[in-house]
């Protein structure tokens, strides 16, 4: 068991639910939460475990303070990302410097103290259009936006930091996470507060692009196997529960936990580049760890939803706040 962890991005939506997921079945790892409190990062989501890990307000492309980290821990976990499509349409240069750069810095500290494990959590994005089947670990990468462009640069910086200085590095590619603390600039979140508020559920053009969903306490214990395992550095595993859905689905699936109808459904713009269908093969990661999702997706969904409709104190703020410039612009004040 690892003794004493950094967990980058901690204060986002994954990252938050990781360091959830790892207080409760690892309560003896010494948690150190890095996060630079983007428009993302959000202290809110792990009030309530205040005192139980440590918090570091910094960045991941400033090497003084991720050295100083990296120094006194044996393992890292790095979600810390931008992480918005749709924004890193406008603004790749972000993308680029954290996504890109902050992994070089997280990658020469860990070459410069050792550390016993390297989580890097990529993405499914980095395959682009998943044509035929769900793509596969040794499938090309073809990334059709800047943010997944900038994700394949550090997916595979990762793996050159393994083959070039034998930093035991796993990577990470997950596919499409849904859950409590998600920013609701992404589909599901967006879906439920927008209807929750009586507006309109703006769909990108036809609204048939496929994403893989899961839960993201199926993909933390996914990164606690890679984390706790000391084999297999240098691979990649694809992380996945197989439940393929559109975005007219997803939008179908809240309507109906909320007692809505259709009407609420409206086209706009299509989103450039937007990649028809990500979709992953978990086969290798079932194989080598044994690992299982453990959430029904129609259950889990409709709990997702509730937790929304049940935490207005959380997303509230949020929209009020950055977003709603975010949202305006994005959306042309479609509604
Ligand atoms: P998020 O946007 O909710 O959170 C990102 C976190 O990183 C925020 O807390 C933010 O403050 C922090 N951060 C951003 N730039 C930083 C910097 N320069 N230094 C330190 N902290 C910084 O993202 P998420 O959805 O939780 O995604 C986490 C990771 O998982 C990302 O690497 C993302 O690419 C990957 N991923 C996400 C999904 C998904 O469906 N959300 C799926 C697969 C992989
Ligand atoms: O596949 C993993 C990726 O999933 C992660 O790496 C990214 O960080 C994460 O943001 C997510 O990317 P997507 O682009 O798939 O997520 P998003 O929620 O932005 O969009 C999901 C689908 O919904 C996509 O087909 C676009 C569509 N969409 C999205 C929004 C925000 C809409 O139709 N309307 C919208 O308003």
């Amino acid at each position: 068991m690892r003794q004493k962890v950094l967990v980058t991005g901690g204060m986002g939506f994954i990252g938050s639910n990781f360091v959830r997921y790892m207080l409760k079945h690892h309560p003896d790892t010494d948690i150190i939460v890095l996060d630079k409190l983007t428009y993302a990062g959000n202290p809110a989501n792990l009030a309530d475990l205040e005192g139980e890990f440590r918090f570091v307000k910094g960045d991941v492309a400033d090497p003084v303070v991720v050295d100083a980290l990296v120094k006194e821990c044996d393992g890292i976990v790095h979600f810390a990302a931008e992480t918005h499509v749709d924004r890193s349409i406008d603004y790749a240069g972000d993308f680029v410097r954290t996504d890109v750069y902050g992994t070089f810095v997280l990658l020469e500290a860990a070459r410069k103290h050792g550390v016993d494990r390297f989580v890097h959590i990529s993405t499914d994005e980095v395959y682009g259009e998943a044509v035929g089947r769900p793509s596969l670990e040794t499938d090309e990468l073809a990334p059709k936006s800047p943010y997944a462009a900038s994700k394949a640069g550090a997916d595979r910086l990762a793996f050159s930091y393994h083959a070039t200085y034998g930093i035991p590095a796993v990577i990470s590619r997950c596919a499409n996470n849904y859950g409590p603390y998600q920013y609701p600039e992404k589909l599901i979140p967006l879906f439920v507060t927008n209807a929750l508020e009586g507006k309109k559920l703006p769909v990108y053009g036809h609204g048939r692009n496929v994403r893989d969903w899961i839960h993201v306490d199926d993909h933390c214990s996914a990164v606690d196997a890679m984390l706790q395992d000391d084999g297999h550095a240098g691979e990649t595993f694809n992380v996945s529960a197989g439940e393929e859905r559109s975005v007219l689905e997803i939008a179908d699936i809240i309507l109906r936990t909320l007692g809505l109808g259709d009407d609420l459904i409206e086209h706009v713009a299509d989103r450039p580049g937007h990649v028809m269908r990500h979709a992953v093969d978990a086969a290798k990661l079932r194989k080598t760890y044994g690992w299982r999702p453990s959430h029904d997706f129609e259950e889990s969904m409709r709990r997702t939803v509730q937790w929304y409709v049940e935490h207005p104190e959380w997303w509230g703020p949020i929209r009020s706040g950055e977003f709603r410039d975010y949202y305006e612009k994005q959306y042309m004040l479609a509604d």
